[in-house]
């Protein structure tokens, strides 16, 4: 594996949209927020303190909430729709190639 490259995380049969799951790839805890538009992919940490986000639905079926401090985020996006955050998610280049959610694994050295 170079860094660099796309991996495959899970099946989109398998994400359902309202949801959000929690991933480990190559070693980078990360979550795939599934709604009606498609998978968006991020850093699995909360921009606002680290916390350490988890599987769970999404609010509204649109919006990820950190259960630490209660910041929101447009699940589509990362952008803050609620404070204490102020940053967005990190987002995580990913597409759908064959039936399944790629990602761009950048943080290799
Ligand atoms: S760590 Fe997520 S809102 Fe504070």
């Amino acid at each position: 594996m170079e860094t660099g490259e796309y991996v495959a995380v899970v099946s989109i049969g398998d994400l359902r949209p309202g949801f959000m799951t929690t991933h480990v790839v190559e070693g980078r805890d990360i979550v795939i927020a599934m709604t009606d538009e498609g998978p968006s992919v991020y850093d699995g940490y909360c921009s606002h303190a680290e916390f350490k986000l988890g599987d769970c639905r999404l609010r509204r079926g649109c919006e990820i909430e950190c259960p630490m401090h209660g910041a929101r985020f447009r699940a589509v996006d990362g952008e803050v729709l609620k404070g204490p955050a102020t940053e967005p998610l990190e987002r995580l280049e990913s597409r759908v190639e064959d039936g399944r959610v790629m990602v761009l694994v950048d943080w290799l050295l």
